[in-house]
Formats: C-alpha cells, sequence, structure tokens
C-alpha cells in the first residue's frame, strides 16, 4: 500500500443471505486522484462493491481500508464518499438548486455558504443559471449533470458513479464520456465508474478492472488490458478477438493453423496446449503467397470505417479480419501478421498466476 492508496479491498467477500457469494476473495487498491472503471458483464457484481465502498451494505468476509483504516461497519453517511445512481435518484418536487444543495442542508451549513457552494457546483457541470427548473423541465443529460453537481457539492474524496450514461442516446453518451473525463481531472477528485460497455471504458479510464463472476479477472492501463488480456474471458469482452487454438513450441515459437510462428511470448511449458489471440485489426491482408497464412474469404461487410471480413483457413479456424481494403467472398487471401501482434495465453489463467510465472521465468 501506498501513500497514494484511499481505498484497499484485502480479500473481500459477500455473500447476500445463504446464497452463493456474488464476490470472491476480492482485493484490490484504489489511488488518489485516478479515473477507474468496473468493466463487466450484467450481474458479475460491480454494483455491489460499489455498495461496499458507499457502505450500504457490509462484506462477508475480508477488509475494507479508506486512507488506511478499516471501515468494513462505518455507516454510509460517515464515509467521504458520493454515490452518482443509474437513474440518477433526484428529487422531483424539488428545484435543480434545492436538489444540489441537500446534502448541505443537512449539515446545517449557513444559507451564504450553500448558494456559494451549489452555484459553484452547477458552474463545474455547466449548468449556470439552470438553478430554478424544475427537475422534470431537465433533459437526460442535463439531469444527469444535477446528479453529479449534488455529488460534488460534498466534496467527497471519491465520486462513485454506477452506469451513469446507460439512459442516454449515443451521441449524448459520449459526450457525457468527454465531460465526466475533463470533470474528473478539474476536480481531481478519485472516480469509481461502473458500466458493462467496454468502449467507453477503453475511452474514459486510467484503470479498468475487468470483473467476471464474482472476480477480478485483469486489472491494469486500457491499453494493457486490450494488448494483453490475460484469459479468454478478458480477450472476448473487450474488444473483438481471433482466439485460436495453439501449441507452445517452445519460448517466441508458438504453431496454430497448422504451422510455426515467431512471437514475443515465454514461459510456457515446452509443447503446452494454448490459446493464441490476434486481433482483428492486426491482420494484414495480402497476395496469398505473401501471406504467413492463407485463408477463403467466407462473408464481408462494410463497417462504415473498415471492411469486416470473415475467413477460414485450412485447418478450419475462423478468422476476422478488419480491413480497408476488400476482399471478393470466395477468394483466397493471404494473412500477414508481426510477432507482436500474437498473444499467447495458458488456458484459464488468473492473474496472480500470470504474475508469478513472468516473475518466474525472470529469475
Ligand atoms: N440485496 C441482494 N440480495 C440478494 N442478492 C443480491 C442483492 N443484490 C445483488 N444481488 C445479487 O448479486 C449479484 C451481483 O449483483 P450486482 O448488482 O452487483 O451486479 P452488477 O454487476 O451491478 O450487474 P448489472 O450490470 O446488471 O447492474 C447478482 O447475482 C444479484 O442478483
Ligand atoms: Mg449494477
Amino acid at each position: 500500500m501506498t501513500e497514494q492508496t484511499i481505498i484497499r479491498f484485502d480479500q473481500v467477500t459477500k455473500q447476500y443471505d445463504h446464497d452463493q457469494a456474488v464476490l470472491n476473495n476480492v482485493s484490490f487498491e484504489i489511488e488518489r486522484g485516478k479515473f477507474y472503471t468496473l468493466l463487466g458483464p450484467s450481474g458479475c457484481g460491480k454494483t455491489t462493491i460499489l455498495r461496499l465502498i458507499a457502505g450500504f451494505t457490509e462484506p462477508s468476509q475480508g477488509k475494507i481500508y479508506f486512507n488506511g483504516q478499516i471501515i468494513n461497519t462505518v455507516p454510509a453517511n460517515k464515509r467521504q464518499v458520493n454515490t452518482v445512481f443509474q437513474d440518477y435518484a433526484l428529487f422531483p418536487h424539488l428545484n435543480v438548486f434545492e436538489n444540489v444543495a441537500f446534502g448541505l442542508r443537512i449539515k446545517k451549513m449557513k444559507q451564504s455558504q450553500i448558494t456559494e457552494k451549489v452555484k459553484e457546483a452547477l458552474r463545474f457541470v455547466n449548468l449556470e443559471g439552470y438553478d430554478h427548473r424544475t427537475i422534470s423541465e431537465m433533459s437526460g443529460g442535463q439531469k444527469q449533470r444535477v446528479a453529479i453537481a449534488r455529488a460534488i457539492v460534498n466534496e467527497p474524496e471519491v465520486i462513485l458513479l454506477d452506469e451513469p450514461l446507460s439512459a442516454l442516446d449515443l451521441k449524448l453518451r459520449t459526450e457525457m464520456q468527454y465531460e465526466l473525463r475533463d470533470l474528473q481531472k478539474r476536480l481531481g477528485i478519485t472516480f469509481i465508474f461502473v458500466t458493462h460497455d467496454q468502449e467507453e471504458a477503453l475511452a474514459m479510464s486510467d484503470e479498468i478492472f475487468v470483473i467476471n463472476k464474482g472476480s477480478i479477472q485483469q486489472s491494469g492501463s486500457p491499453i494493457d488490458i486490450y494488448d494483453e488480456p490475460i484469459n479468454r474471458f478478458v480477450a472476448d469482452f473487450i474488444g473483438e478477438s481471433n482466439i485460436i487454438p495453439g501449441t507452445m513450441r517452445q519460448d517466441f515459437l508458438v504453431n496454430f493453423a497448422d504451422k510455426d510462428f515467431e512471437c514475443v511470448d515465454k514461459g510456457f511449458d515446452a509443447n503446452e496446449a494454448v490459446e493464441v489471440v490476434i486481433r482483428p485489426e492486426d491482420l494484414e491482408i495480402t497476395e496469398p503467397s505473401l501471406g504467413k497464412l492463407q485463408v477463403r474469404v467466407d462473408s464481408q461487410l462494410f463497417r462504415g470505417v473498415h471492411f469486416e471480413i470473415c475467413c477460414f483457413d485450412e485447418a478450419g479456424n475462423e478468422w476476422l479480419v478488419h480491413s480497408t481494403k476488400r476482399a471478393q467472398v470466395g477468394e483466397t487471401i493471404g494473412l500477414n501478421f508481426s510477432p507482436e501482434a500474437i498473444h499467447v495465453m495458458r488456458f484459464g489463467e488468473t492473474e496472480e498466476e500470470f504474475d508469478k510465472r513472468l516473475e518466474a521465468y525472470d529469475g
């Protein structure tokens, strides 16, 4: 744990009643001032993690630390955390000003101070002059910003955002992604953002936790997670991938589609069965004789910027290619790729096992 650590989960397990655990031995650290995203499919435990941080529920086992202190049983109103909910949870009978002022009134702050703070929060989210509007007179994006203003006005150390953009249409959603990211940078507060949209997670985060079935599968920067997924779940969930069965011959040499290829991966057993990932945009279309692989084009879709071409190699593997070049259905084409484009994964490996394996390799 470093100076920068603001929240730490130490082997946290959460079980509701006598059901199966919805979080299993989850450990992670959150650093001050960064933008974190919890990413995973519906039901994987994202909201449960936020509820534990906010103090709306307690862990069944394990410890939660905030600024170095255990806070397992500290009530929600005593935590330096505010939540922005998916449905915003604004008060429909109060105007914009009073919605934002709510937390300050509970703290019995002086009126002059409340006015100053609310105005500042509204300025921060670009809602100056909207004080007297009722909530029903606000658009979806504006309500979103009121909810954020209501959270930041309390000057929390951490803001939790549970799928705050999911109710917005695509264009507004993209705009709000920029706004939220910008707001987080200006405020310098830690944001923990929940989404099941991988593109949103890649675009916004300093750090992503990919979660499946109550366990963190992988954590890291968007680029790390995209380029070096640790297992099939992560490779499949983040972006589109070709995941092909293979055999690791030796360090830096992998066999798939009945051929040996130079790669940059190491630390596997000799002739270990592995899974090989190559991203569709890392495959280059060539003349058949110039390609490392020869494939037959099965179908093609125009996706606006690129063609999405589905092909099969002679071993029967399916390959998805993203290319600005068009192909002809039925023709044989070559596929080229660099050793760096190949990413080799051990079956079902966890992040911890992966780290240990490479540590052992590097001696
Ligand atoms: N109060 C509760 N009592 C019992 N089970 C619960 C409770 N809250 C959540 N669960 C269960 O815990 C699991 C994780 O739920 P959680 O809300 O954390 O998922 P999520 O990742 O936020 O999903 P979504 O993307 O659908 O919001 C689910 O199987 C859910 O049914
Ligand atoms: Mg949820």
